[in-house]
């Protein structure tokens, strides 16, 4: 009996992000470098991205390599973007076969020249599939994408093409990277941290958020089928009380 069975189909979170935490840790538990526990992980990926595939999410946005971790040792800087380029290029069957359109957000201009090119060959040749559209995070971080925009809007004002008062919550959103995806319902974290780590501050306001103290190269099927069964038991209040949200 899989856990899959107690998901109701008609109320599945549209967009579910997650924080892949926890390969450097499951690499030492198997006494191993870390690139090891980063290999490892990408079973997790494939196994997430067809769970959810197969169930019927629209989005599924992984934080891949954020701002921050160019500051890792080289090594697992230069062995990260290699292990990107490959993955990418070996799972092209998986996305092909599962109808998947993959898509990026981040700091893309900034990354190996190898992995843009991998990056955005793989994004056109999928634009076309209609199921999962798959996001990865790679040299993202909330508060670069955030300054981004404000940069951006503050350009548009000094050039006149906008003023100030016509600046609203929805100018902002489309100005982000996330402009074409609803905001994450979901956002799991693994490996026991409960931190977002500049993911998607300005995406996540409303998310349900789940932690899980399971390593991601561990992470399989069912522990999404965990996330999600957990995810529809909760009551989404957005600022109302309970009883206004129970009238339908
Ligand atoms: C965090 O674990 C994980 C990462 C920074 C990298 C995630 C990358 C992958 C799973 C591989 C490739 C992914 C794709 C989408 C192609 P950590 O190293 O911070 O773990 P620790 O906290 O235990 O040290």
């Amino acid at each position: 009996m899989s856990l899959s069975d107690h998901i109701d189909k008609n109320r599945l979170p549209e967009h579910i992000a997650i924080i892949m935490d926890g390969n450097g840790r499951w690499a030492q538990l198997h006494g191993e470098m870390r690139i090891f526990g980063h290999q490892n992980g990408v079973s997790a990926v494939r196994a997430t991205t067809e769970a959810c595939a197969e169930l019927g999410v629209r989005f599924l946005t992984l934080y891949a390599f954020s701002t921050e971790n160019w500051a890792r040792p080289q090594h697992e800087v230069d062995a990260l973007m290699e292990l990107l380029v490959e993955t990418i290029r070996k799972e092209m069957g998986t996305l092909v076969e599962n109808r998947i359109r993959l898509r990026a957000i981040g700091n893309i201009s900034s990354l190996p020249a190898k992995c843009q090119r991998e990056l955005a060959e793989a994004i056109h040749d999928t634009h076309h599939h209609k199921g999962l559209t798959l996001i990865l995070a790679l040299n993202y971080s909330s508060r670069w994408e955030l300054t981004e925009v404000m940069k951006k809007l503050a350009l548009n004002v000094q050039d006149g093409l906008l003023s100030v008062s016509d600046i609203t919550e929805t100018t902002i959103a489309e100005a982000l990277d996330t402009s074409d995806y609803p905001d994450p319902e979901l956002m799991i974290r693994t490996s026991g941290e409960q931190r977002l780590s500049n993911y998607l501050l300005w995406q996540l306001a409303y998310a349900e958020l789940y932690f899980t103290p399971v390593l991601w190269p561990d992470f399989d099927k069912e522990d999404l089928y965990q996330a999600i069964v957990d995810f529809q038991k909760r009551e989404r209040r957005f600022g109302k009380t309970s009883e206004q949200v129970k009238v339908i």
